[in-house]
């Protein structure tokens, strides 16, 4: 067996950060909810992030661990921090201890510091609200603890004074100081030959966004599936409203439509319309639909750039990027295609409409696959009660999956090394599709595989035992599965295992998880009954199927 490290690589910035920074009690928390409400994004509070990960409240952690253990763990959500984007985030009045964390947090944020007049403070404070361990001392300690500090919050600016003010007035403040300092352009995600603008009300912008990628483009063509009309009409406007001329049509979405059929129709189409490389074509639909139009878009007169706008969480959070488009052909999945990026993407969740399962939940699978990857906060939020309820929260979980996805294109566009990350869960996803006569739908078998891969992992001692049943929990909480459907036979996930065009050289390959966020690892060589046997292994956690 053989063992490689695929490391995840820098990710492209995205959308700056509110971090409200500040001594304890100048209320970063409930300033901090406000201001995420008002700016249309979620919400994170690094002490509680601490407390859900170590399991209880800061008090019994200090007891348990003293202050270098909350330390610890305090720097890890830093460093998980410095690593989202487009999220209010609010730090420990400790935060700013971690000089190269915070500097890191600081970076891809704008940091506002909360004040308040030690007066007001003793009061907050002494009202006893919360228990908080550097208090204890009373206040005489407090007040050398914040003199001692002062130096390091003063360094981060001009404040704002919370004193007698309410915390929707600082509130107010706060996010009229974000929005000043951000550049528009800073919402566009650069990377693997595509810019992509996530948002919810992203398609409004569409025209100005193509101007942008594509200024000297005067016409496009709209391809949508039939029964996106709304979508489709919000795409066409965006675009005349922009000066292009527009002609639209439609064809058959979902993997029934991913066929040599559909793609030549799609050319002769394309011909009716004297369509040439000066224009664009403008994809509209799901990830079937985005492979099938990219594929078309890609061969008809040699390449005429690409537009993709998908409509499902899916699309959005994977097919949509990475520039991998293709049909089905031979009873193959996506066995004819090509590497096409498209120049820009607009990930609406608008757009999305019906909140079903193969539109909605299907694609939450891609994101926790990316947050395993490279984001501990996203499968936080993800594992949160209401979980990935709100747009603002999809575009959030939508945004880091994208760049997470984008790091690894931009590291390794044609899929030799690195990009395999992406693959995990992957094979076991592709061998359940198959054996199911695709049944299964690829989301819902990525989730299976996912929480696999992670217990295959654990075996192994490569992947920490708590994740595979942690995502047991995630994946069922969003209504995802997290077990082969019973009446699909081990024979048969067998066979399709072995038939799997992952297989290099006679050589099996899994990916397993590293540290939730840092990667993944390419197993190669295992013996396949090894792997598949991850799909059931762990009575148990089956015991926690619904
Ligand atoms: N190119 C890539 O990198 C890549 C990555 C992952 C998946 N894929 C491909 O993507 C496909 C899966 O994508 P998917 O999960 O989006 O499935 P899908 O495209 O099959 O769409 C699912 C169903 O929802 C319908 N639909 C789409 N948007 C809708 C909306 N807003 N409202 C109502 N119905 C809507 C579709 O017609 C279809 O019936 C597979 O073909 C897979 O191979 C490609």
């Amino acid at each position: 067996m053989r063992v490689d490290r695929l490391l995840l690589p820098q990710l492209p910035p995205g959308r700056p950060n509110l971090v409200l920074a500040g001594f304890m009690g100048v209320g970063k928390t409930t300033v901090g909810r406000r201001a995420a409400d008002l700016l249309g994004m979620p919400f994170f509070d690094l002490d509680e992030e601490v407390e859900r990960s170590w399991g209880g409240p800061i008090p019994d952690l200090f007891r348990a661990e003293g202050e270098q253990g909350f330390r610890r763990r305090e720097a890890e959500m830093l460093e998980a921090a410095a690593r989202i984007s487009g999220a209010v985030v609010a730090v420990g009045g400790g935060a700013v201890l971690h000089h190269e964390l915070f500097a890191r947090l600081a970076g891809s944020s704008v940091v506002v510091p909360l004040e308040c007049s030690a007066t007001e403070l003793a009061l907050r404070l002494g009202s006893g609200g919360t228990d908080r361990p550097l208090l204890r001392g009373g206040e005489d300690e407090w007040v050398a603890l914040r003199s001692a500090r002062e130096p390091l919050y003063q360094a981060l600016g001009a404040g704002i004074d919370t004193t007698a003010r309410t915390p929707s007035e600082v509130a107010q403040e706060a996010v009229e100081r974000y929005q000043s300092a951000v550049e528009p352009s800073s919402a566009l995600l650069h990377g693997g030959g595509s810019a992509v603008l996530v948002k919810p009300g992203a398609v409004h912008e569409l025209g100005s966004a193509l101007f942008r990628v594509l200024p000297r483009v005067e016409r496009a063509v709209v391809i949508s599936e039939r029964g996106l009309g709304r979508q489709r009409r919000s795409v066409v406007e965006a675009l005349r409203l922009q000066g292009l001329t527009v002609r639209a049509t439609s064809t058959v979405g979902g993997e029934g439509g991913k066929t040599v059929r559909g793609l030549a129709a799609l050319w002769r189409r394309l011909a009716g319309f004297g369509t040439d490389r000066g224009d664009v074509v403008v994809a509209v639909g799901g990830g079937a639909l985005l492979d099938l139009v990219g594929f078309a878009a890609a061969t008809y007169a040699r390449g005429i750039p690409l537009v993709n706008v998908p409509t499902t969480v899916l699309a959005m959070a994977d097919a949509a990027v990475g520039g991998k488009v293709a049909v089905d052909f031979a009873g193959r999945k996506n066995a004819v295609g090509c590497f096409f990026p498209a120049s820009l993407v607009i990930c609406d969740p608008e757009l999305l409409g019906e909140r079903s399962p193969a539109v909605w939940v299907h694609g939450l699978s891609e994101i926790a696959k990316c947050a395993v990857l490279g984001s501990p906060l996203g499968l936080a939020l993800l594992n949160r009660p209401d979980g990935p309820g709100s747009c603002a929260r999809l575009a959030f979980l939508i945004e880091q999956a994208v760049r997470i996805k984008l790091a690894y294109v931009a590291a390794d566009p044609e899929d030799h090394g690195p990009r395999l990350a992406l693959n995990l869960g992957h094979t076991y996803a592709h061998a359940l599709e198959s054996a199911s006569d695709y049944h299964l739908a690829h989301g819902p078998a990525v989730a299976v595989g996912l929480v696999s891969a992670a217990r295959l992992g654990a075996k192994l001692g490569l992947t920490d035992p708590e994740l595979a049943p942690a995502l047991v929990t995630v994946l069922g909480r969003v209504g995802l599965p997290v077990a082969p459907p019973p009446d699909l036979y081990r024979a048969r996930i067998a066979d399709a295992w072995r038939a799997d065009k992952k297989r290099r050289a006679g050589r099996d390959r899994v990916v397993v998880p590293a540290d939730v966020g840092s990667g993944a690892h390419l197993v190669q060589g295992l013996a396949p009954e090894v792997a598949i046997s991850a799909l059931w292994v762990g009575d148990g956690e089956l015991g926690l199927l619904p």
